[in-house]
């Protein structure tokens, strides 16, 4: 065990080392395969967007918080694009240290995915780099970078693509970016994941350690954070929405997250979940919403007169993240934690499909297990048993139907993403919904399909950016 442990901390170490490739990067196979169908790059350019990574100054409820960002603030900076648009958006590296940008949620060509080792370039301090893609995919989706732990500094904004058939039906929009906040105010995510490594050595050796670990339940994530944050903003000082009472309102959430599972709920209110990582599903009522790393739900809400709270409570660990929906002035409310939150939630297994965006059925031509496993002493995760330095991709040819069968033999939960596709959770036309990042419980197992459409390597890992540092990634990779 600890011969597994050194070796990946060895990697990591040169990862980090001169202009490397970073801990997010490449396993197995080298060879990139560029996608032969998607988007040919003959259209205008529908937008052109400058995207600067940047460390700045923000404000969180009166506190001077040093953050790194998209923009002036947390959350901002978000691409707003119509699917079929062509978009070229050229990223500024500000900051101190190599960065890249990955569109999650949306399958672009391989070359853009932004995952440094494997497609597109590292983007060095004070350099640059254009990501140019037609924009595929329509819903609720964001970017965040695909180097090392950035994820948890504040580097995400929303990308959302709107549907030209879609009819809208509703008055306003609101997008809600839910996070574990450390930066600034607690240690950095480095400090957090080699705490996290040395409480596991030495809990491995009869010691106690874990500084930041989490609630000791098994969902509770494995780090402590001080504070929880929607659209960049502390409850002290919570974003807000003032809209009238009748009107109709769709939120988009995003759990941006590295290492917190939220149940969301909006205070004297019922939600309709109408999309799951953009994609349409049967509409299903909920009091309650369980919403994983990576995941993205679209809700509507119809609004009362008042003032509400808007909460996304951390599973298993003490905080809360607030907004408030208002259609009058006036304070927060005094009891403000929303009833829903008593309810058991909706998760993705009350969801189904909407048959519009059904894979068609079809019995898969290959079939691969993923069994998810580690532990925290040694702080390692893992899939089939091995870290990401030595994963050997799951290999694919195009036009295959793939089935992933995938089983956490671990005790925790991990949300399971993939680039570039779309799976069904469940058989393909079997209803299950349509996702790009699938949370498993401790000890769950789930089959999902997909269609091998998109050329390329492709990431497929934990969600929690800590799991994921600690080895949980391997990849898809279409054979020629
Ligand atoms: Cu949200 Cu590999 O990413
Ligand atoms: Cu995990």
């Amino acid at each position: 065990m600890a011969d597994g442990l050194l070796s990946r901390r060895r990697f990591l170490a040169a990862a980090l080392g001169a202009g490397a490739t970073t801990a997010l990067a490449a396993c197995g196979s080298s060879r990139i395969t560029a996608s032969s169908q998607r988007s040919p790059l003959t259209g205008p350019v529908s937008q052109e967007i400058t995207l600067t990574a940047r460390q700045t100054q923000v404000d969180m409820a009166g506190r001077a918080v040093t953050a790194w960002a998209y923009g002036p603030q947390v959350a901002a900076g978000g691409i707003r694009a119509t699917a079929g648009d062509r978009v070229r958006i050229t990223l500024r590296n500000d900051l101190p240290e190599e960065t890249s940008v990955h569109w999650h949620g949306l399958a672009v060509p391989n070359a853009m995915d932004g995952v440094p080792g494997v497609t597109s370039p590292a983007v060095a301090p004070g350099g640059t780099f254009s990501y140019d893609f037609v924009v595929p995919d329509p819903g609720t989706h964001w970017f965040h970078p695909h180097t090392g732990l950035q994820l948890d500094t504040g580097l995400y904004a929303p990308f959302i693509v709107d549907d030209p058939r879609e009819r809208g039906g509703y008055d306003h929009e609101w997008v809600l970016m839910l996070d574990d906040w450390t930066q600034g105010v607690g240690p950095d995510p480095q400090q957090i994941f080699d705490d996290l490594v040395a409480a596991g050595e030495q809990q491995g050796s009869g010691h106690m350690g874990g500084m930041h670990m989490g609630g000791m339940g098994m969902d509770g994530g494995d780090v402590a954070y001080s504070m929880f944050v929607i659209n960049g903003r502390p409850p002290g000082d919570p974003d807000s929405l003032r809209v009238k009472a009748g009107d109709r309102v769709r939120m988009r959430i995003i759990n941006a997250a590295a290492d917190t599972i939220f149940t969301f709920a909006v205070g004297g209110h019922r939600m309709t979940v109408t999309h799951s990582d953009g994609y349409q599903v049967k509409p299903v009522r909920a009091d309650s919403l369980r919403i994983s790393m990576g995941e993205r739900y679209d809700v509507l809400v119809d609004v009362g007169e008042g003032v509400f709270p808007v909460v996304a409570e951390p599973l298993g660990k003490v905080g809360e993240a607030l907004a408030l929906l208002r259609t009058v002035d006036g304070p927060a409310p005094g009891q403000r934690r929303p009833e829903g939150l008593s309810a058991y939630p909706v998760g993705i297994e009350a969801l189904q499909s909407d048959p519009a965006v059904e894979l068609p059925a079809a019995a898969p031509d290959v079939t691969y297990d993923l069994v998810l496993s580690g532990s925290m002493a040694p702080y390692v995760w893992m899939f089939n048993g091995v870290t990401h330095d030595r994963a050997r991709p799951l290999m694919v040819s195009e036009g295959q139907k793939v089935r992933l069968r995938l089983s956490n033999m671990s005790m925790m939960s991990h949300p399971v993403h993939l680039h570039g596709h779309t799976f069904q959770v469940g058989p393909a036309g079997g209803g299950g919904a349509r996702k790009d990042t699938l949370l498993l419980a401790p000890m769950a197992r789930a089959d999902v399909d997909l269609v091998a459409d998109n050329p390329g390597a492709w990431m497929l890992h934990c969600h929690n950016a800590y799991h994921a540092e600690a080895g949980m990634m391997t990849r898809l990779d279409y054979s020629t």
